[in-house]
C-alpha cells in the first residue's frame, strides 16, 4: 500500500474513521481533547491535498439507536475550533448496522466517496462497519495516528531495548490476563499495582482484609509468578482501617481493611525499576488516583516514567490521565490514544482495523 504521505488526496471526497469518543462532563462539553487534537496531523494532510474531508467515530456506547447524550454535536464544535470547515457525521453507533458490520450500513457510508482514511487507533480492535467495511471496497490508507501507533507498540512487541518493564496497575487482571502473558515473553520483569496486586498478594499468601481483588483469579496469578520472569508486587499499602481512617500497612492488612494505593516503599522500588530500564510500558493506575489521598504512588509512578532516559510509552485512558493530571504527559516518548487496542495489539500482533487495510484494492 503506498503510504499516506505519499498519496495526493487532491479533490478526493475522503472518508475518515477517527476514534472522537472522548469524556464529556454533566453539561456535554469535551473535557479532554487528546483524541481531536491526535488527529489533526491526518487531517491536516488531507485539507492540504485539497480534498473534502468527511470525519466519522463513535462516542460511547448508545446501543443502536439515536440518544441526544450521545450527540456527536460538543465534538463537532470543539473540532470546528481546531479544524475548521471539517465534516463530522452523527455518531455511528446510533445505527446498530455499526456494531453488527452491516454490509447495508458501510454501503450507506461509503456512498459518494472516493478513498478511506483509518486513523482511529483506540477503536482498530472493533470489527465494526466503519473499520472494517469501507477498504473491502475502497482504496485505502492508514493515517498518522495510526500508523505512529502500531509503529511504537510493534517496537515494543517484537523489538524492545532491554531492560524492558511493564507497570501494570487498575482493578482487573482478568480483563489484563492476556496482554500480560503476552508481555511475560518479552519483557525482563513486571511492576504490578493497582487493585489488581491484591489478587497477587492473595495468591501469595497474604493477608489483603476488605481489598478488592478477584477471587477466580488466585490460580492464574499463581501460575504467572511461577513462571520464572521477575514480578514485583507493592512492599506496603495505604488504605482506610475498618474504621475508615486513613493507614499504611506492610504487605499483610489487617481484617476490615481496605488497600487504595501502593505505599511510598513500593513508589520508590518502582522508581528504580523504571530508572534502571530501557524500555517502559505502562497502563493502569497505581491506586485510586482521583483521591488526593491515595494519588502518590501514581504520581510517583508518572514522575519516574518523565525522568527515567528509558523509551517510555503509556497505553490506556486512565494512566493518560494520570500523566496529564500530573502535568507529565509531554515527557513521556508516547502516549497511546487507544487503552483496549493497545493492549490487544501488545497482545496478539495484529488488529482487526490493520488486518482489513491490508486487503484494500490498493493494497492486494
Ligand atoms: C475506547 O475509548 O476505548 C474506544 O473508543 C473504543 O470504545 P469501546 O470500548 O466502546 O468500543
Ligand atoms: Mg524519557
Amino acid at each position: 500500500m503506498a503510504s499516506f504521505s505519499e498519496i495526493s488526496f487532491a479533490g478526493q471526497r475522503v472518508l475518515v474513521r477517527v476514534d472522537f469518543n472522548v469524556p464529556l462532563d454533566e453539561n456535554y462539553n469535551v473535557t479532554d481533547n487528546t483524541r481531536i487534537r491526535a488527529a489533526l496531523p491526518t487531517i491536516k494532510k488531507l485539507v492540504g491535498d485539497g480534498a473534502k474531508v468527511i470525519l466519522m467515530s463513535h462516542l460511547g456506547r448508545p446501543k443502536g439507536a439515536p440518544n441526544v447524550k450521545y450527540s456527536m454535536a460538543p465534538v463537532r464544535a470543539r473540532l470546528a475550533e481546531l479544524a475548521p470547515g471539517v465534516e463530522l457525521l452523527e455518531n455511528l453507533r446510533f445505527n446498530p448496522g455499526e456494531e453488527s458490520n452491516n454490509p447495508a450500513f458501510v454501503s450507506q457510508l461509503i456512498n459518494g466517496i472516493d478513498m478511506y482514511v483509518d486513523d482511529a487507533f483506540g477503536a482498530a480492535h472493533r470489527a465494526h462497519a466503519s473499520i472494517v467495511g469501507p477498504s473491502k471496497t475502497l482504496p485505502s490508507a492508514m493515517g498518522r495516528l495510526l500508523q505512529k501507533e502500531v509503529e511504537v507498540l510493534s517496537t515494543l512487541r517484537n523489538n524492545p531495548k532491554h531492560p524492558f518493564v511493564a507497570v501494570l496497575g487498575g482493578s482487573k487482571i482478568s480483563d489484563k490476563l492476556g496482554v500480560v502473558e503476552a508481555l511475560l515473553n518479552v519483557v525482563d520483569s513486571l511492576v504490578i499495582g493497582g487493585a489488581m496486586c491484591f489478587t497477587f498478594l492473595a495468591a501469595q499468601g497474604y493477608s489483603i482484609g476488605d481489598s478488592l481483588f478477584e477471587p477466580d483469579q488466585v490460580d492464574t496469578c499463581k501460575r504467572l509468578l511461577s513462571l520464572g520472569k521477575p514480578i514485583h508486587l507493592p512492599e506496603d499499602i495505604i488504605g482506610l482501617d475498618a474504621d475508615g481512617k486513613y493507614a499504611t500497612y506492610g504487605r499483610r492488612l489487617p481484617p476490615g481493611a481496605k488497600g487504595f494505593d501502593i505505599g511510598p516503599g513500593s513508589a520508590a522500588a518502582f522508581t528504580d525499576i523504571i530508572m534502571e530500564s530501557r524500555t517502559v510500558f505502562w497502563n493502569g493506575p497505581m491506586g485510586m488516583f482521583e483521591d488526593e489521598r491515595f494519588a502518590g504512588g501514581t504520581r510517583t509512578v508518572a514522575q519516574a516514567m518523565a525522568d527515567t532516559k528509558a523509551f517510555t510509552v503509556v497505553g490506556g485512558g486512565d494512566s493518560a490521565a494520570a500523566l496529564a493530571q500530573f502535568g507529565f504527559d509531554d515527557q513521556v516518548d508516547h502516549v497511546s490514544t487507544g487503552g483496549g487496542a493497545s493492549l490487544e495489539l501488545l497482545e496478539l500482533g495484529d488488529l482487526p482495523g490493520l488486518a482489513a487495510l491490508r486487503e484494500a484494492p490498493n493494497a492486494r
